[in-house]
């Protein structure tokens, strides 16, 4: 994949942000277009075998016409009115946030696809982590393997995951349809594999299942085996154990404006 320099990182940038300069929203842009979230595009060198040159290029324009397209969108989030919200059935406000979140996870998919397969010297050994792990939640290894692979063969156009559930305390396998759908709440991937047409129709023409069985031989497993660490140390089964404390005998605000934020901050706005 091709290493990005300051200079190029600087002209994707402006492309992103002069796109929504140029155009309607003008000036008022201006004031605020510098609390746009912006990505930086990583470098990656895409190895393995299983993906022919052609489908690693192709990989490598996605994954940046994520980033570029990502970009335009958070610039334009930052001057859309908010009122355009109003009617679900006809928003500008609605369609952008559909497509950051879309473009948002390309970014976040390939970039741990790209680090987590490729691995020529792949192995896994029965005092992994991930061997320990996927053995316990699977009942076995094997057992684990397969319902992963037909994770990958149900998806349609997406992805394969494995994830980390802190609800749960355990790893699940699911498919992900395009970048957004089907994921369970704060489901952490460890492992992911992409399922797109781009990513296997080229190399294995309606051999999808193959094209499964050559990936899964070619998994980084030192990645898997961190990821599950950090997964896992981050202790985000906390989260669901925080208790409300309610007090009835706060009084609520009423009258306020509709266009005012609805909830009032208690010792005053910092502005
Ligand atoms: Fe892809």
């Amino acid at each position: 994949m091709t290493t990005l320099n300051t200079k190029d990182l600087q002209k994707i940038i402006r492309e992103a942000v002069g796109t929504v300069l140029d155009g309607k929203v003008g000036q008022m842009a201006k004031a605020v277009v510098s609390e746009a979230a912006v990505l930086m595009p990583r470098s990656f060198i895409l190895k393995g075998d299983v993906s022919s040159p052609t489908t690693k290029e192709n990989h490598e324009k996605l994954y940046n016409s994520y980033v570029t397209s990502h970009n335009k969108i958070s610039a334009k989030l930052d001057s859309v009115p908010k009122t355009d919200a109003d009617n679900p059935n006809d928003s500008e406000f609605r369609r952008l946030k559909i497509d950051e979140t879309h473009n948002m996870n390309g970014v976040k998919f390939h970039e741990l696809l790209f680090t987590n397969t490729g691995d020529l010297n792949s192995e896994i050994r029965a005092d992994s982590i991930p061997f320990m792990r996927l053995s316990r939640d699977w009942g076995t290894f094997d057992q684990w393997q397969l319902d992963f692979r037909a994770c990958g063969m149900a998806s349609r156009e997406g992805w394969a995951v494995c994830y980390f559930d802190p609800f749960k305390q355990r790893y699940f396998n699911t498919f992900v349809e395009g970048h957004t759908l089907h994921l369970s709440l704060m489901a952490i991937p460890v492992l992911v594999l992409d399922t797109w047409h781009h990513a296997w129709f080229l190399d294995f023409p309606g051999e999808k299942l193959e094209y499964l069985n050559r990936s899964m031989r070619e998994i980084n497993w030192n990645v898997v085996e961190m990821r599950m660490l950090i997964a896992e140390m981050a202790k985000l089964h906390q989260l669901y154990s925080v208790q409300a404390v309610v007090s009835n005998e706060k009084e609520t605000s009423v009258g306020l404006p509709q266009s005012s934020p609805p909830v009032e901050v208690l010792g005053g706005r910092i502005l």
